[in-house]
């Protein structure tokens, strides 16, 4: 389990800091971010034009000083220096992106796909086991389910992303000495549409308290948790894809996730596995027409 200290330890003994995933986050995101978007100037000057005013409303409604100014200016160089922007826009802004990008979405429910995705993880058979260290801790799971249409038909080869945190909820490429594609692969669907992914169960997990985001947090009172989950991204020609997560039933931040990103219909209820090893759960994922 996670400790509540701010940093991680490693199962080789490295911590984890804030610093270290943010500016990993923030150098994946500027990769995946190079072709910027092409907005007209009307649409520049709409949104910058409201959302400077919705600051100046906040400043006036509550007569901000200068010196909490300064402490936000201070702040805001801060989370730059961490790094800490990707993690700060997927905590607080994404789910509503998220929401108004699928809010005539077809099929399964999507939520935010937060800092920590990698693209071209390997690709695996329709039955297969994530990659993991021989030793890799947490309760096994056993994820199966099919990928179909809205109309019911199967999606042969649909190709499902899955990508998690491990027993110490650390993320791969995002924490020191885990194996670069740890808990993370692309799963190839059967004819049928049909998987069968062996994992570990992932652990709660915690955003980074020893940065800037710590700091707001604690500062407001705040907690850090996000519930466990699965990351997924689900594909199939002539489909639109999702991005999605899924959590574990009974977890302690089902319903105060600090990301906001908990849909009641994402929340897997497992069962002790039939072969006596760990937990299973069935999933099936529908996708609406591209
Ligand atoms: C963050 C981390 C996650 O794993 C996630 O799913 C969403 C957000 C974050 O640290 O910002
Ligand atoms: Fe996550």
């Amino acid at each position: 389990m996670t400790t509540t200290t701010g940093t991680e330890q490693t199962q080789t003994g490295h911590t984890a800091t804030a610093a270290a995933s943010g500016n990993a986050a923030t150098a994946a995101f500027a990769q995946k971010n190079r072709d910027g978007v092409d907005s007209s100037q009307e649409r520049v000057d709409t949104l910058a034009t409201e959302l400077i005013t919705a600051v100046h409303d906040v400043v006036r409604k509550h007569k901000v000083t200068y010196a909490e100014y300064d402490a936000l200016k201070g702040w805001l160089i801060q989370v730059g220096q961490d790094g800490e922007w990707p993690l700060f826009l997927d905590v607080w802004i994404e789910h509503v992106v998220e929401e108004v990008a699928n809010e005539d979405r077809e099929g399964s429910k999507g939520t935010i796909e937060g800092p920590y995705y990698v693209p071209d993880a390997p690709e695996l058979p329709a039955e297969a086991t994530l990659p993991m260290r021989a030793d890799e801790r947490g309760t096994e799971l056993l994820f199966q389910g099919q990928v179909t249409s809205v109309g019911g038909a199967p999606l042969s080869g649909a190709r499902i992303e899955m990508w998690h945190a491990d027993d110490d909820g650390l993320y791969s490429q995002y924490a020191p000495d885990l194996p670069k594609w740890n808990l993370r692969g692309a799963i190839i669907a059967d004819d049928g549409g049909n998987f069968r992914i062996r994992t570990v169960q992932p652990a709660p997990y915690q955003i980074p308290t020893d940065g800037s985001c710590g700091r707001l947090i604690a500062a407001a009172g705040w907690h850090a948790w996000r519930p466990a989950h699965l990351h997924l991204k689900v594909s199939a020609p002539g489909h639109q894809p999702i991005t999605t997560q899924l959590y574990f039933t009974g977890d302690a931040h089902i319903e105060d996730d600090i990301a906001s990103a908990v849909k009641p219909e994402l929340v897997l209820e497992p069962a002790p596995s039939a072969a006596g090893r760990g937990n299973e759960v069935m999933y099936d994922f529908v996708l609406g027409p591209a």
